[in-house]
């Protein structure tokens, strides 16, 4: 379709859209790989982790973490489980530096938990890291530089020989330092930086040449580290680079690969499970994605999926309210509420037909809890991850029938039976449209009321005495129940005698008698609400007048007799 704008003089013009200028950018080179392996296989245990919130994380915030919040942040990924923890840049800053002695000389890190510092390759800086990790047990030291074509040109003006000489420099002296350290604790990590924007060949080659100055074994493997330093490609070309590097690199016993994404394309954790796909080893994240620019890999996202696939992530997200809160206290960063797994509202409903289907799944699943997880619109079971079933269906304008008697139910007992559903589901849409916003399950509860529970107008029930002809408990006499009551209507009050073959049939009996409006009981439907011996019981009706007029109504009372009397006395109040 045309977008048309009439001129002064009255004759359509053509508007042109504008179009953006995609000529500023040129497509990411595929990667020449024959034969790729990794579409076909599938991902069967968890990688090894690390975390990089102390590091990655922290330098992309606004206001970095303190000392006492790190240390928070630190206690809080060594009970998710992480074994690898990246703590900071010690050499570049005081904060960092005191940050990682407050955990050694604390005396805070378990024996199962290596602390990880990066450094550049750089003399000062690598001696300053060395002094940071002093006494620690385990360590690794992550030394990086840069090799892509574009910092080389505009960055540091250096051609690949004299990066690569950088990078060799860098490895041989974290092994001399180790060495003197005497530390048998000190791993190594070295990551060509901006590997998405590097030649794979060459990068290649700054590796093989890592290898050597490190003189990596299958007993001390270097962590080749190959980040998506900026998100350039489709996670596929990611995962055929990776591949390509794994069958590429000499010794493959001798290195761990690890792949580090950030998430500038949206697509770092795809790009990441492609990657362990395509052979890589090691994952590095940190939560809830946070890191540079659009985050680095979202760690949470990430375990709780290969929960889902049923594999054992061997990270616990399994409270993840506490997680959040640790998380947002710390970094004073928000998360999505949409956020996978984790956002406040991914285990809600809004919509009528989903809230059914949940309302459904979850009603199958009392049965069958042993079973595999299926619930409609619920990859997960929120209580897997601390989240509780209250939370999943909320009602507001968009929200059907299910969402509301699913509402009612879970949190107050009242089972509205289907042919009701819609007649209330009607009413709380109308008071969801007129205020526009959410209503609370308490909002409901009382709308339920106002709408049938506690109507008193045209008709009042002043008094009704229930009485039996006999003491027959089988009830075989037809109209032995009798009944006595007193009703006003508007203005006009009357009283009754009538008989029937229960409570229900004598009132409707004498009411229509007395009062001249005709009507009949469609449906009816009752249970206690509650359980103790002061339980309550409600029934729910449905007449029909003689003039084709329908009402629903719902009474409550500690008599289910009188409680279904009252549900009489609620449809006839609610007669259109
Ligand atoms: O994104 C990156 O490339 C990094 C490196 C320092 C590993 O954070
Ligand atoms: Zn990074």
């Amino acid at each position: 379709m045309g977008w048309w704008l009439l001129s002064f003089k009255g004759q359509k013009e053509k508007k042109v859209m504008k179009r953006m200028k995609s000529q500023k950018y040129t497509q990411y080179p595929s990667v020449a790989i024959i034969n790729r392996q990794w579409p076909d296989r599938s991902i069967t245990k968890a990688p090894i982790w690390c975390s990089v919130d102390l590091r990655d994380g922290n330098q992309a915030l606004p206001v970095p973490m303190s000392v006492e919040e790190k240390v928070s942040m630190f206690q809080l990924l060594v009970s998710i489980g992480f074994k690898e923890i990246e703590v900071g840049f010690p050499s570049a800053s005081a904060t960092e530096f005191a940050f990682v002695r407050r955990l050694i000389e604390g005396g805070l890190i378990p024996d199962d938990v290596t602390i990880q510092v990066l450094t550049q390759a750089r003399e000062h800086l690598i001696r300053r890291s060395f002094e940071a990790i002093a006494g620690a047990k385990q360590a690794i030291v992550h030394l990086y530089n840069s090799t892509s074509t574009l910092q080389r040109d505009v960055v540091f003006r250096k051609n690949r020989e004299e990066i690569k000489a950088i990078a060799i420099e860098g490895t041989r002296l974290v092994r001399r330092l180790r060495d003197e350290s005497g530390s048998k604790g000190i791993r190594f990590e070295y990551s060509p930086e901006s590997f998405t924007g590097t030649e794979l060949d060459y990068a290649l080659e700054v590796c093989h040449a890592v290898m050597d100055a490190w003189g990596a074994t299958a007993e001390d493997k270097v962590i080749l580290n190959l980040p998506s330093t900026v998100e350039m490609s489709q996670p596929n070309i990611y995962a055929d680079r990776i591949e390509w590097f794994c069958s590429h690199v000499n010794h493959r016993d001798a290195v761990l690969i690890s792949v580090h994404a950030h998430n500038d394309r949206g697509t770092a954790v795809a790009t990441a499970e492609l990657a362990l796909l395509a052979g890589a080893d090691r994952v590095e994240g940190a939560l809830f994605g946070n890191g540079e620019r659009c985050g680095n890999m979202d760690v949470v996202t990430i375990a709780l999926n290969l929960l889902t696939q049923g594999i054992d992530p061997e990270l616990d997200f399994s409270d993840l309210p506490r997680i959040r809160e640790v998380y947002r206290r710390c970094t004073r960063m928000d998360i999505h509420p949409r956020h996978p797994y984790a956002g406040e509202l991914v285990y809600t409903a809004f919509s009528g037909s989903h809230q059914d289907a949940i309302s459904k799944g979850m009603k199958a699943r009392a049965i069958d809890k042993d079973g595999l997880w299926a619930v409609p619109y619920l990859p997960i079971d929120p209580e897997d991850v601390g989240c509780s079933y209250e939370a999943i269906v909320r009602i507001n304008s968009q929200s059907g029938k299910g969402g509301v008697a699913y509402v009612l139910e879970k949190d107050y007992g009242i089972q509205i039976p289907k042919w009701m559903q819609p007649d209330f589901a009607e009413a709380v849409q109308a008071v969801a449209d007129m205020s526009g916003v959410e209503l609370s399950a308490e909002q409901i509860h009382e709308l339920f009321y106002t709408e049938y529970v506690k109507r008193q107008e045209p008709v009042v029930l002043k008094k009704c005495h229930i009485s039996w002809d006999d003491e027959d408990l089988d009830r075989s006499e037809a109209e032995s129940t009798l009944i006595s009551a007193i009703v006003q209507l508007k203005e006009r009050e009357f009283s009754f005698e009538a008989r029937g073959n229960g409570p229900l049939d004598a009132f409707v009996k004498g009411f229509v008698k007395e009062s001249g409006l005709d009507f009949s009981v469609d449906e009816y439907a009752e249970h206690a609400i509650g359980r103790s011996a002061g339980a309550q019981a409600i029934a729910y009706i449905r007449i029909g007048s003689a003039d084709g007029r329908v009402s629903f109504g719902a009474g409550i009372d500690s008599n289910i007799s009188l409680a279904s009397i009252k549900a009489i006395v609620s449809a006839l109040n609610r007669l259109p």
